[in-house]
């Protein structure tokens, strides 16, 4: 998958686009420097995934969990303070990651090790005209 989108309005079709294109998957990551969109677009997903609460975001610590309306978990992820991969350990994230849930990782870089080759990767630039290049595949 690739589009390019030009306003936060547009998300929402990428967001549609990005889940049935990756239907049987669980496991997303987030790759873009800061700015590119990540969070907001990770919140877009959840929006169109059914989560009812999507207002707090996991900036202070590692994982949030949001609850869609089929009663179900999604797990949003920010790897971006982690010092060790062992904090990662700490909280349990193999347990998330193979949970079956829906899982969204930001900074996955910092937690290198546990990214398998299987997950989805979307990757967020910032093109001309504050435009946003999305990509997404198994190996970009
Ligand atoms: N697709 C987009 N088009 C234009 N602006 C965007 C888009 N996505 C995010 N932004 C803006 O960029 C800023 C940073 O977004 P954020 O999602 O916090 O980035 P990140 O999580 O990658 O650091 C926010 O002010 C947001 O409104
Ligand atoms: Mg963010």
């Amino acid at each position: 998958m690739k589009i390019t989108i030009h306003e936060e309005d547009e998300l929402q079709v990428a967001a549609r686009q990005l889940i049935s294109e990756f239907s049987a998957d669980r496991v997303f990551c987030f790759y873009g420097e800061m700015g590119a969109g990540k969070t907001t677009f990770i919140k877009k997903i959840c929006e169109l995934l059914g989560a009812t609460d999507v207002t707090s975001s996991p900036t202070f610590s590692i994982v949030n969990e949001y609850v869609r309306i089929n009663g179900e978990a999604i797990y949003h992820f920010d790897f971006y303070r982690i010092e060790k991969l062992d904090d990662a350990y700490q909280i349990g994230v193999e347990d998330y990651l193979y949970s079956g849930n829906y899982c969204f990782l930001e900074w996955p870089e910092n937690v290198a090790p546990l990214i398998e080759d299987d997950f989805v990767k979307v990757k967020i630039e910032i093109g001309e005209n504050y435009s946003r290049i999305i990509q997404a595949g198994k190996y970009l």
